[in-house]
């Protein structure tokens, strides 16, 4: 595992010290709050540590996509209410991220407050990672902490080019985060399956690529299952299909051959003639039997008993992707039995179980089993990305 320094290098007494933090806070906003702050809980820990010790904490996030330019709706200020009440601490909100108005802030804040800074895409620096502006904000501070990465995937001043400038430091969310994805993939007990869902092949082929090389056993579901069956010569019926990925499909499932990796493609599966909820064309059959006018929704109960029966003679799962069209029952239920499955066999202590991605959490959720996964990452970009086996630049950063 990468080697880079946490809190637990830092000194206990803080006081007197500024320290500019990295943190997510990118929101899903309804009606002016945050519909799931699960990313503020997240680095709560991280942030009162450092108030604990005495230290001036300078939150440090962006806040949706402005382009370098300031929108009032895209303040970090929108958010401030959301991390006061998870914190449960006052902040103050600075509406710059550099100059005389920080210093005024900072000289203002006693040891142990926390103010936050505006969102730093207001400022094209920012995603240019532009060593003048990294400067810029780093003349303020007097150590860096990364707490974010579900934005480790970015190549940005705040994300990897303070790392240069201060001493930096992982926060705890993100020493959490990176022992679960190395007890996973980097490092993992084999036997090891890794699930991938979702609509699209095309999202997810640097994906399949690398975890083939990777795990011994290889689920595909969702959509993308379609895609792989059509490349078997299975008729899909109306099923979503990228027929033109049938070559690419059977390119993965060669390399997976040739690595040793099984290929879990359902022999049976769930279809209907409508999308809905409990259509009345709704049926169980064999993937061979799929009329030209239904789709394939789901995988069926005989696959899923098989994924759960390869599950169990597995050490660690990686799971992204839902197994079907999870949203509307009972298209759920495939994804919410596996989930059930692996969250059962965590809990034994036979399981090292890894899950990451907005649906995924969402599926997991809805399950009733985020509790009970070994760890659960909230990023989107970030997790994707390391699954595809790349080097995150804001981890790379932190790495001494
Ligand atoms: C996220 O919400 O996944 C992260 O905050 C990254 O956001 P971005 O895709 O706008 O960089």
């Amino acid at each position: 595992m990468a080697n880079f320094e946490t809190l637990d290098d830092l000194p206990g007494d803080l006081s007197g010290k500024v320290a500019l933090v990295r943190v997510d806070l990118n929101l899903p906003m309804q009606e002016g709050r945050a519909s799931d702050v699960t990313r503020v809980k997240a680095v709560k820990p991280t942030i009162l540590d450092l108030s604990d010790r005495g230290a001036k904490v300078l939150l440090m996030a962006h806040f949706g996509r402005p382009k370098g330019q300031r929108h009032s709706t895209m303040s970090t200020s929108m958010v401030q209410g959301d991390v006061e009440r998870v914190l449960d601490r006052e902040i103050m909100f600075i509406p710059e991220v550099m100059g005389p108005v920080v210093d005024q802030a900072i000289s203002i804040l006693g040891d142990g407050d926390i103010g936050l800074l505006d969102n730093l895409r207001f400022w094209p620096g920012e995603e240019a990672n532009d060593p003048e502006f990294a400067k810029g904000i780093a003349q303020h501070g007097d150590l860096y902490v990364n707490d974010a990465f579900s934005a480790a995937h970015r190549a940005h001043a705040s994300t990897e080019g303070l790392a240069h400038l201060l001493p930096s430091y992982a926060g705890r969310a993100m020493e959490a985060e990176l022992k679960a994805l190395d007890a996973a993939l980097g490092n993992p007990d084999r036997p090891v399956m890794a699930v991938v869902g979702g609509a699209k092949v095309s999202t997810k082929l640097d994906v399949l690529q690398n975890l083939v090389r990777q795990v011994q056993h290889l689920v595909i579901g969702g959509g993308m299952a379609n895609t792989f069956l059509a490349a078997r010569g299975v008729d899909v019926g109306k099923s979503l299909c990228e027929h033109d990925l049938t070559d690419t499909a059977n390119r993965i499932m060669d390399e997976a051959d040739h690595a040793g990796c099984t290929v879990h493609l359902p022999y049976d599966v769930v279809v209907a003639t409508e999308f809905a909820v409990n259509p009345p064309s709704l049926r169980t059959c064999n993937v061979h039997e799929v009329q030209p006018e239904e789709m394939i929704l789901d995988i069926g109960p005989q696959a899923v008993e098989a994924l759960g029966d390869a599950l169990k003679t597995c050490r660690t799962l990686v799971w992204n992707g839902p197994l079907g069209a999870f949203e509307t029952p009972p298209f759920d239920t495939a994804t919410v039995a596996l989930a059930r499955t692996a969250a059962a066999l965590t809990q034994d202590g036979s399981l090292t179980s890894v899950a990451g991605g907005g649906d995924t959490v969402a599926a997991l959720a809805h399950a009733g089993v985020a509790d009970d996964f070994t760890y659960v990452s909230t990023a989107g970009g970030a997790f994707l990305e390391w699954m595809e086996g790349k080097e995150l630049p804001g981890v790379a950063a932190l790495t001494r």
